[in-house]
């Protein structure tokens, strides 16, 4: 498997466990919750969804999705909604990070906005990457060779995932902490 092939399978793995970990916080904004979020980590995930798969995952996958659509395959349509899934993540995103920043400032925000707003988000990722896995991923391994991989190699810049890569945790370290505790309660 291609490095950045299997990056991207690894990233998928990561995402799961990072929305597990906003999953676990923003249930504590249901009525029956026990506890209140930790607003630290609700903020830090979006700040690392916003810095690594917003910025390589998606744009990686644009590029390599793009050259699969070049070979006319079966799952074209799929993999156009795909493309499209990925600007309406940004998107998303964007909007959750905002109502959550608001609540960082003390702003009133209803708490069903942000119930209906964060698990939107969250379903949204879930189905879009299980998607992929199912249905384009083992395109990459029937379709590449490796003189393709080369040319995709010579587009995407390879970078580390500032959370799940051992040696760059500093500025994710309480996340990365809080989502290992939650791993080992289960
Ligand atoms: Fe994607
Ligand atoms: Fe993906």
């Amino acid at each position: 498997m291609h490095k950045i092939q299997r990056q991207l399978h690894v990233d998928h793995h990561h995402l799961q466990r990072l929305l597990n970990c906003l999953t676990t916080e923003i249930d504590c904004y249901d009525f029956d919750s026990k506890r209140a979020a930790d607003l630290a980590v609700i903020l830090s995930a979006l700040d690392y969804v916003d810095t690594y798969p917003d910025k390589w995952h998606h744009p990686s996958e644009d590029i390599i999705f793009d050259r699969l659509l070049e070979k006319d395959v079966k799952e074209s349509k799929l993999i156009e909604q795909l493309k499209q899934e990925h600007k309406e993540i940004i998107l998303e995103t964007g909007k959750i990070h905002q109502l959550f920043d608001m609540v960082a400032n003390d702003c009133i925000v209803p708490a069903d906005e942000l119930l209906g707003g964060a698990r939107h988000f969250i379903t949204l990722q879930r189905k879009h990457l299980e998607k992929e896995n199912e249905f384009v991923y083992p395109l990459m391994d029937v379709l590449f060779d490796a003189e393709e991989w080369k040319a995709i190699e010579s587009e995407i810049k390879i970078q580390d995932d500032p959370l799940f890569k051992k040696q760059s945790k500093k500025e994710f370290e309480h996340l990365y902490q809080y989502i290992l505790d939650l791993e080992n309660e289960h």
